[in-house]
């Protein structure tokens, strides 16, 4: 263990099903991806101990769905309240397991307390209706139930925000969770289970098992139990999960990858777009599914554009330990992650895209690619056509309004959109033709737990977050009261 804790005590490493701490022979080697060190080894779970953690959500089901709103909501501040209090340690645990500097893993932190604190609130506001009636003799009303069973399956790039993004509404709504963290970095997971138990919440309500996505995933998706999986992580393998679904007809919640087009018009203010791009690029080493991917410039402003924003990389971005004093960008999450990007970068580069900067390993480490700009990039080059994950800016020239809405819509996914002017009518008339879930207008960062976090066409379906996120935590039940006299 390599990380220094004021409670050490938050550091789990052994499952947690039905409010107890399971250890297994089989471990799961945690390591640090800035320095390859050993940060932790984690008990796997077998298939039984899926089957088990189902079984413990089946039960704490029948007391946790009669709760009151007023006692959900409770609970769930006192949690938000732990995390919030344990915050240092909680970004120390996630910055060791995940590489993400630490301002940024306080950062997540807090977002992923945010989830909780506003979920916690939005229990008390699960409003069935009242339906004028087709006929005197009868009333309609409806009311809202929890779905069950929830299945979580989460990815190492937010290990917090993440998990608590879906378990708070679905505990708000009265749903029991069993939970499946990224095997990259499950000690962020852990940890919230463990403020979790201590802020007491009831044994079997959160259920965690770490381990082998081909072992733990077919049960949760075959079970009956379970009546809907929640998902972030890629397209590809949100449609498998689809497909396994389809057998016994869940719910489901799926947020997938994106390809983020971030548009520049001739009337933006160039300052605000490059700060704005270098949020949404460059965060979490442009390890999230709503990072810009391709970058639309006009024409007439694409040479002082690139200039700023050559500038700004290399003066402003420090690549290394995300522990380091003054360090902006760490690693990716691990070699192979920096194999895709350097393949997507010379195979771009040898179609005709120009190296602004960057565009290589750096010598700190197999982990660390240097933020990097691409010029001269065309949208069927593939760091436009591929979701890069990574600190690679890919600038392509536009010239008309039509031409950069036809290309930034010539893709299957459809998360996260950007576009930068000064221009009312334009805001209005981009924001509606973008086919994307989110559209950020003058703005680079809009993730935040009140608005709804979700995409279209293959970047998925439902709402996280915001007084929308509750419903796909809910059944909604339609009641006939007849024979009225
Ligand atoms: C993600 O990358 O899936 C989440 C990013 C965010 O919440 O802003």
């Amino acid at each position: 263990m390599n990380i220094t804790l004021n409670d050490t005590s938050l550091l789990k490493t052994d499952l947690y099903i039905n409010g107890q701490w399971l250890n297994r022979d089989i471990k799961l080697a945690v390591t640090n991806p800035a320095n390859a060190s050993l940060v932790a080894e984690v008990s796997t779970a077998s298939k039984e101990d899926t089957l088990d953690a189902i079984a413990a959500a089946s039960e704490a089901l029948k007391s946790w769905s009669q709760t009151t709103a007023k006692q959900r909501s409770a609970l769930l501040k006192k949690w938000f309240q732990l995390i919030m209090g344990n915050q240092d340690d909680l970004a120390s645990i996630l910055t060791a397991e995940q590489g993400k500097v630490i301002a940024e893993a306080k950062g997540e932190i807090a977002y992923g307390a945010s989830y909780i604190e506003w979920f916690a609130e939005e229990a008390k506001r699960i409003n069935g209706d009242v339906i004028p009636q087709p006929s005197n003799d009868r009333r309609i009303i409806t009311i809202k139930q929890p779905v069950g069973v929830v299945a979580c399956i989460t990815p190492w790039n937010f290990p917090n925000a993440m998990l608590t993004r879906k378990i708070a509404p679905a505990l708000a709504a009265g749903c029991t969770v069993v939970c499946k963290p990224a095997s990259e970095t499950p000690l962020s997971a852990l940890a919230l289970a463990e403020l979790a138990e201590r802020a007491g919440i009831p044994a079997g309500v959160i259920n965690l098992v770490v381990g082998k996505a081909s072992i733990i995933g077919p049960v949760l998706t075959a079970s009956s139990e379970v009546r809907k999986l929640s998902f972030t992580g890629s397209t590809q393998v949100g449609k498998l999960l689809l497909e396994e679904c389809a057998a016994t007809v869940k719910k489901v919640s799926m947020e997938l990858g994106g390809n983020a087009p971030f548009i520049i018009f001739d009337d933006a203010d160039l300052d605000a777009a490059v700060t704005g791009l270098m949020a949404s690029k460059y965060r979490n080493a442009g390890q999230t599914c709503v990072c810009t991917n391709r970058v639309f410039v006009h024409q007439s402003i694409y040479q002082s554009f690139s200039e700023k924003l050559v500038a700004a990389v290399e003066q402003n971005l420090t690549l290394g330990d995300g522990t380091t004093e003054g360090v902006t960008t760490g690693p990716l999450i691990n070699k192979g992650a920096v194999s895709i990007v350097v393949d997507l970068v010379e195979k771009s580069v040898a179609k005709g895209a120009k190296i602004a900067t960057g565009g290589s390993v750096s010598e700190l480490g197999d982990c660390f690619y240097k933020p990097t700009v691409l010029t001269a990039v065309t949208n069927d080059m593939p760091i436009a056509t591929d979701e890069i994950f990574g600190p690679v800016a890919a600038l392509i020239p536009f010239e008309s309004d039509q031409q950069v809405i036809d290309m930034a819509n010539d893709t299957k996914v459809g998360l996260a959109a950007y576009f930068y002017t000064g221009d009312i009518s334009r805001i209005w008339r981009v924001s509606e033709q973008l086919e994307y879930g989110m559209i950020g207008v003058n703005e680079g960062i809009i993730s935040n737990e009140m608005a709804p976090f979700g995409g279209v066409k293959e970047s998925g379906m439902g709402r996280e977050g915001s007084k929308y996120g509750l419903d796909d935590y809910l059944e909604l039940k339609y009641i006939c009261m007849g024979g009225l006299k």
